[in-house]
């Protein structure tokens, strides 16, 4: 791997597990069955000309990375985009962002305010990927948010940088099947997203996934502080297609269950 992309992956995930504490016990606990590869990294925005999808794109193409597939999820109000860098062993990019202008003037007008507080320069640069909040939010803004789009909530949170990053089971030697990923990590006590069942997709698709649920972390809003979801662990198995190789795409039916795992309404119903 390019030095500076090892740096920019290395980076995405020190911050990441900062706030994804969970992360760290599970790379180890599944690092025990083998390499662990990571086959994608997923990252957030809104589709707002200054820091849209082709914006944070821009530094992963910039770096030889190149848009591989287009995804759309309808009821969330999203769009997104998978990248591939011809290299072997460099992770896939995933990247969606929220379609703003679909949502009620008062989420508008909180996302606008937002993102007029980012320095333009500051966009520019690689180390925005993982350059979290430009701003301050309210805990009841983020209940607005929330409310219309857990995504939008998310974003207000967090801001910029790897929402999840994900273990490659055809990498893991003894654990390559993921339902057997799964039973270890119920085992050592970790929650599954079960939002359209535990695994997403399968053979049938040529991708399976699954994920832990966000882990829960205290955020201090402008006015309090609270407990929220941050980010979440996600686990693939890929299956050869009639070709012979593996499939690098996403599955959207997929990918849409995936979302749910950081949604605060069904971690409070948990
Ligand atoms: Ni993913």
């Amino acid at each position: 791997m390019q030095a500076t992309l090892h740096s920019l992956f290395a980076n995405l995930w020190q911050d990441y597990i900062t706030i994804t504490p969970s992360a760290h016990k599970i790379h180890d606990l599944l690092g025990m069955h083998g390499d662990i590869v990571n086959d994608h990294i997923a990252l957030r925005t809104f589709n707002l000309e200054k820091v849209n999808l082709d914006k944070i794109a821009a530094h992963f193409t910039a770096l030889g990375y190149e848009e591989k597939g287009q995804y759309n999820f309808e009821q969330k109000k999203l769009r997104a985009k998978h990248f591939e860098h011809p290299e072997a062993g460099n992770p896939k990019v995933f990247i969606s962002e929220l379609l703003v202008e679909e949502f009620s003037e008062t989420l508008q007008n909180i996302v606008h305010s937002m993102v007029e507080k980012i320095d333009p320069a500051a966009v520019s640069s690689n180390s925005f990927v993982y350059s979290g909040t430009h701003w301050e939010i309210s805990s009841k803004e983020y209940d607005i948010l929330l409310a219309e789009s857990e995504y939008a909530a998310w974003m207000s949170a967090w801001g910029f940088r790897a929402n999840h990053f994900t273990v490659s089971s055809n990498h893991l030697d003894s654990l390559s099947q993921l339902t057997s990923i799964n039973g270890k990590l119920k085992e050592a006590g970790f929650k599954l997203n079960t939002s359209g069942g535990e695994i997403k997709g399968g053979e049938e698709v040529f991708l399976a996934q699954s994920s832990t649920m966000a882990d829960e972390v205290k955020v201090r809003f402008s006015d309090i502080e609270k407990v929220i979801p941050s980010c979440f662990y996600e686990f693939a198995q890929r299956y050869p297609m009639p070709n012979g190789k593996l499939y690098q795409g996403f599955v959207a039916a997929s990918a849409d269950k995936i979302f749910e795992s950081t949604n605060a309404k069904k971690l409070d119903a948990l």
